[in-house]
């Protein structure tokens, strides 16, 4: 079954030799990409979709989320709108809730934040566990996870489970040991949130290490509260992306420069927003040479949006992204943070995941804030809404 979607006004495609096109048309076949052009000299398909005049995007590719929870946290996000400031103390909250949850309903949430996401637009989606923190939660966790996606992230070492307060040496050992075990079958990569009251920079490289050691690709939630070392050691170990970022010494932010392929700067807007933080300085990475990459960070603590175009909007307004610079982080950004080679972009050969929007270009996302502006999304070249 061929899809011929034509009269686009304007289809951003990420590649480097097709660039935005307009007056553009796109052949599905199947759940690929088969051919791209000017509408004019489109070739005949088994049916026909007219854009009249709209833009096609590649689907967005949301790198950061930790969709597998249970519970709320609206109390916790009151008392920051009124002046507290966000500590990740709240992580707890959710471990609790999680954990009394039924696979059922676990399943079910991921499922509806799923159906959220793809009808704004994005098509692939990396889920971390985190908030089961014992052997069992955690591959539970991903289990779930992996019933939904391919991007599965262990994420154990979220924080410290409150069994082992007075003892993070032995939970660092479990999460290296048998709890990655348990989990490294459902799992693609590892991550670790490295920061003070979290996990420090040894704890952090032993985590990471022993997962790599047994084939997932690290991934490290670096620099968000504090200055601390986790950029560099995503750096160091070859991670696929340092995430967050938001506060980088030079020396930093010239490490992910250097590591522009190998290791993306994922940056997170929801959490600022939703902490009432500073934004990470995506202008300062961009200038210097860094792979940059918008993400939703989804989760019930420090940014409940599942909106990627809500983190468009915020990175062209305080961060310093142009409109382009900003869709092609959320697109490309993320399919290279994931190592994804066939997403992110739409040329022949790449998977069928697109966009439509109810506007005439992609600029549209950041100008018009807050308004919903996707129609329609192709997911493996079906018509997923
Ligand atoms: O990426 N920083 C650590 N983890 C999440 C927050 C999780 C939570 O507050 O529940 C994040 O922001
Ligand atoms: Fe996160």
């Amino acid at each position: 079954m061929t899809t011929l979607i034509t009269n686009i006004g304007s289809l951003l495609t990420n590649d480097p030799e097709l660039g935005t096109l307009t007056d553009a048309a796109i052949v599905l076949d199947g759940d690929t990409v088969a051919w791209v052009g000017s509408a004019a000299s489109a070739p005949d398909a088994d049916q026909r979709v007219d854009a009249e005049g709209r833009a096609v995007i590649p689907g967005f590719v949301d790198s950061h989320s930790h969709l597998v929870f249970a519970g709320d946290r609206t109390a916790e996000f009151n008392a920051r709108m009124s002046g507290q400031s966000y500590t990740a103390g709240g992580i707890r909250t959710t471990v609790a809730a999680t954990r009394a949850a039924g696979d059922e309903q676990l399943d079910a949430n991921v499922r509806r934040y799923f159906a959220e996401m793809l009808r704004q637009g994005t098509t692939t989606v990396e889920v971390k566990s985190g908030y089961g923190l014992t052997v069992e939660d955690e591959a539970r966790a991903l289990r779930i996870a992996g019933a939904h996606t391919q991007e599965t992230t262990y994420l154990g070492a979220h924080v410290v489970a409150p069994e082992f307060a007075e003892d993070p040496a032995g939970y660092v050992a479990l999460v290296t040991g048998e709890m990655l075990d348990a989990c490294a079958p459902y799992a693609r990569y590892v991550d670790v949130f490295c920061e003070r009251g979290a996990f420090d920079g040894d704890q952090a490289r032993a985590i990471l290490t022993a997962g790599a050691a047994r084939g997932l690709t690290p991934r490290v939630h670096a620099n968000q509260l504090t200055q601390g070392p986790g950029v560099q050691l995503a750096v160091e170990l070859g991670a696929a992306s340092a995430d967050h970022c938001t506060h980088l010494s030079d020396e930093d932010v010239k490490a992910l420069a250097d590591a522009r392929e190998t290791t993306v700067a994922t940056l997170l807007p929801g959490a600022e927003f939703s902490t009432r933080a500073v934004y990470p300085d995506a202008r300062r990475l961009i200038d210097a040479g860094a792979t940059v990459a918008l993400s939703t960070d989804c989760n019930p603590g420090s940014s409940f949006t599942s909106s990627m175009p809500f983190c468009i909007a915020v990175a062209v307004r305080d961060m310093g992204m142009t409109p382009d610079e900003a869709v092609v982080a959320a697109t490309l950004g993320g399919a290279r943070a994931l190592r994804r080679t066939d997403v992110g972009h739409l040329a022949p050969g790449a998977r069928a995941d697109l966009a439509l929007l109810d506007a005439p270009s992609h600029v549209h996302l950041a100008y018009r804030p807050g308004v919903p502006l996707v129609s329609a999304v192709w997911q493996g070249g079906a018509r997923a809404c």
